[in-house]
């Protein structure tokens, strides 16, 4: 039976997520990949419960992770039933809806429909009576955003969502968002941007108005899916991402220009005493903004090695120029 590490919290592995009473710690653990029906349900579990042990107490979902879409909420519907449900107090679970998840015009996107009937199922799968943030997984070009935002404020005075929360939404979308959500009494406690060394399109406006209007940001694929870590340093191994599924990361993402500045950086990373991924981490959480770094793992020691990043967080000015030289080149 599991019981969980006396050792799990350490309190400056918190951060609040802008102005609202929520902390999240540093590092989240997402279930987008290695969690679905297609995955080891053991060792899916073992990253689940390692990740929860070391202070990871944010879980992040969507309705459609797997494969097959919706079964990384079973498996983690079944890590909850048979592991984690006696502290479930002690989790933040997040899911979202907004991406493709059934035939017709309900099944994705922003409407009100979708997002309920979408969160209805989510709760289902999960066997959980409510979440803790549900997400608008992306902007939605044709619905009013009054009616996305409201069916997020709705989901919580419902009890369903403790928390709403935007995912991809650019900035200017982002402030008229959080406008809305404060009017309905619901504020927008974080977003969800991806974010890493190698895609930085957050950086010109969205974490300043995140800043501005008091939101944080838990920034997803901070390790660039892989390619920030030493995993493909030497060819394509066999139970990497994309020997396994090529659907979002392919061996053409592999290109020497991302060798030649990954290994430019991992030098880096070894002479301040870091993996390559640690430093990456690190990188992000920079920014006071930025309240948690949402990552994925294959493996266990992967999130052991993850949660080092925070024993080492600032960086020298010479340290962040470096940085810069090597992602010009
Ligand atoms: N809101 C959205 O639209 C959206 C979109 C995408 C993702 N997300 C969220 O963000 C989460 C993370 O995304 P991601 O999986 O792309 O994040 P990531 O952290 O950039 O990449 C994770 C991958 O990096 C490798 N890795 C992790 N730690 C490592 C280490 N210490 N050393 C070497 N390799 C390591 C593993 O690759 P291998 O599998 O090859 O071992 C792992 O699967 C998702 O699970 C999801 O919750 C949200």
């Amino acid at each position: 039976m599991y019981s969980p590490a006396a050792t799990r919290y350490n309190k400056d592995f918190y951060r609040r997520s802008g102005r609202s009473g929520l902390r999240l710690p540093l590092l989240s653990l997402g279930l987008w990949h290695n969690f679905g029906g297609v995955d080891s349900y053991a060792n899916a579990r073992a990253i689940a419960l390692r990740a929860f042990d070391l202070g990871i107490t944010c879980f992040d979902l969507a309705n459609n992770y797997g494969p097959p879409d919706g079964s990384a909420e079973e498996t983690f519907g079944i890590i909850l039933r048979e592991d984690l449900a006696p502290w479930r107090d002690e989790l933040i679970i997040t899911t979202k809806a907004g991406y493709y998840m059934w035939p017709g015009p309900y099944g994705e996107w922003g409407s009100r429909k979708n997002l309920l009937a979408s969160l209805d199922q989510s709760l289902k799968r999960m066997g959980l009576p409510y979440v803790d943030i549900f997400y608008s997984h992306r902007p939605d070009p044709d619905t009013p955003l009054e009616e996305t935002m409201g069916a997020l404020a709705h989901a919580v005075r419902s009890g369903k969502a403790l928390y709403a929360g935007l995912s991809n939404y650019p900035p200017a979308q982002t402030a008229r968002a959080a406008k809305i959500l404060r009017e309905l009494g619901t504020p927008c406690v974080i977003h969800q941007p991806r974010y890493s060394m190698l895609d930085r399109w957050v950086e010109p406006e969205l974490l300043a108005t995140l800043a501005a209007e008091g939101i944080g940001a838990t920034v997803f694929s901070p390790l660039a899916k892989g390619l920030l870590t030493d995993r493909y340093f030497k060819g394509i191994p066999a139970d990497s991402r994309i020997a396994k599924d090529q659907r979002f990361l392919r061996p053409e993402h592999v290109t020497d220009a991302v060798l030649g500045q990954t290994r430019k950086l991992n030098d880096l990373a070894q002479a301040r005493g870091q993996t390559l991924a640690q430093m990456a981490l690190a990188w992000v959480l920079r920014h006071p903004v930025v309240t948690s770094a949402l990552i994925g793992a294959s493996k266990v020691e992967q999130v052991d090695d993850c949660v080092g990043a925070v024993k080492n967080l600032n960086f020298s000015t010479e340290e962040l120029a470096l940085i810069e030289t090597i992602l010009a080149g």
